[in-house]
């Protein structure tokens, strides 16, 4: 964008969660988008309001020192790495800063906090599953890619440096893959490599607009390359295998196309284990696991005798929560679909009991359900987020009339080159409840 004469020269001094850039001038706080701590640029004011403002880079008067030549050519336009570039160490301390300060200022935690963030295994080639955008012209071209950040508009790519060699073998050579004609259609396209069967892959598409019945036969034409093993549509699961995710704990996790698993798995088996070096130092005899998935968190830590009950909204998860079970002959594990904050009110009611609940909510949080999971009164929580603004809003709600108390606060990075960042919250129960 060229510069304008109405434009603002800012310094650019931290970081803000969302991965805006942060300037003061004259009592006013910028947040500035595509820019880092350190850059020097003329922005200009995309929203105005009474004490801070948005605004878009027009011009980079000087770069920040912590800017170095990105590995991946398409990281400027595609919208997915905001950060790729940025010195890994430097990244994990802007994600720490993220933690504290929304715990501070958002969760009003007034005590000293201190945290670590547990780097990520690899800083590239991480992610095991991506979602591309595929769009196929009227002359059967076929393009794909990332929308650019805040758009529908198209950046097309032939790889993506943070995921895995097998699914960049896909997005490389699928522009070869014959299309037997097909023409106007755009879908999006769900790679996964499953890390029980390296080498393959399972693609689930959802076709955006167009023809339902030409979608379909793309994921046909997939099912003949080689290193495919499973290929179908979002909404005709029919014939999708469930198929072994990973083992860990001598379990063995599944998963079915196109349902949530995290996507870093080394760093997901760190999660896992911290969970269970919990449990292994607790020692409950039952456990609620809120927001469950098909068991990710609590298969691990299920054993004969410990009380363990999932709830969860999916309810193709919860199937496969329960094949977990009948998989790895677990007892006293029940997994139920249903909503979250309905189920923690109707646990309310009964004067259920739990002696440690996990909480793994989506991106807003579970503000709702605070008042319950007070109410059940468990010894100790262990919310895991990823959005350290609603987990400070949670938990500055836990701890506002020292009903708990923090015991550790743990970040796992799970997306190098990006600004998110998991974090997951100890906390204990005070004498007073
Ligand atoms: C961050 S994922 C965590 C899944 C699981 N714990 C794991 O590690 O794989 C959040 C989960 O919350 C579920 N969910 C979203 N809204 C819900 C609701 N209102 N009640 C219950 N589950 C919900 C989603 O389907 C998703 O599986």
């Amino acid at each position: 964008m060229a510069s304008h004469p109405n434009d603002i020269l800012l310094t650019i001094s931290s970081m803000a969660y969302g991965g805006n850039g942060v300037a003061r001038l004259d009592g006013k706080v910028y947040f500035v988008a595509d820019a880092i701590e350190g850059d020097v640029v003329k922005a200009r004011v995309t929203e105005d309001k009474e004490r801070y403002a948005n605004a878009e880079v027009s011009e980079f008067v000087s770069y920040s020192p912590f800017r170095e030549k990105p590995r991946c050519p398409f990281t400027t336009n595609c919208g997915g790495c905001q950060w790729m570039g940025v010195p890994y160490t430097q990244q994990l301390a802007w994600k720490q800063d993220f933690i504290v300060s929304s715990l501070k200022r958002i969760g009003k935690i007034p005590e000293h906090l201190s945290i670590d963030v547990n780097p990520s295994p690899d800083i590239y080639n991480y992610r095991n599953r991506v979602m591309i955008r595929v769009h196929i012209s009227d002359r059967s071209v076929l393009t794909c890619g990332y929308f650019k950040r805040g758009t529908r508009e198209l950046v097309p790519i032939n790889r993506c440096d943070i995921a895995n060699e097998t699914i960049n073998k896909l997005i490389g050579h699928i522009t070869t893959v014959n299309l037997n004609g097909l023409k106007n259609i755009k879908f999006r396209m769900e790679i996964q490599e499953l890390p029980s069967e390296s080498g393959k892959l399972v693609v689930t598409i959802t076709p955006a607009d167009g023809d339902k019945k030409a979608t379909k036969a793309f994921t046909e034409t997939l099912r003949t390359l080689d290193y495919i093993s499973w290929s179908g549509m979002s909404f005709d699961l029919k014939d999708a295998p469930t198929i072994p995710f990973d083992q860990q704990f001598s379990r063995t996790f599944l998963t079915l196309p196109g349902q949530f698993q995290q996507v870093n798995v080394a760093h997901n088996k760190n999660l896992r284990t911290f969970i269970s070096d919990i449990v292994a130092e607790y020692r409950p005899q039952s456990i609620l696991d809120v927001f469950c998935g098909s068991g990710n968190l609590s298969i691990g830590v299920a054993e004969k005798g410990r009380l363990i009950e999932g709830i969860e909204a999916n309810s193709v998860a919860i199937d496969c929560a329960k094949k977990n079970v009948a998989e790895n002959n677990i007892s006293d594990a029940t997994y139920i679909a249903g909503d979250a904050e309905k189920h923690l009110l109707k646990l309310w009611r009964a004067n259920a009991r739990f002696d440690l609940v996990i909480l793994d909510p989506p991106r807003q949080g579970f503000h709702a359900g605070m008042p319950s999971l007070m109410a059940l009164a468990p010894k100790k929580i262990v919310y895991v987020s990823c959005d350290p603004t609603t987990l400070a809003r949670d938990i500055g709600f836990l701890c506002r009339n020292q009903d708990y108390r923090i015991k550790s606060i743990t970040g796992f990075d799970f997306f190098p080159n990006t600004y998110h960042v998991e974090t997951v919250v100890v906390l204990e129960r005070t004498q007073k409840v």
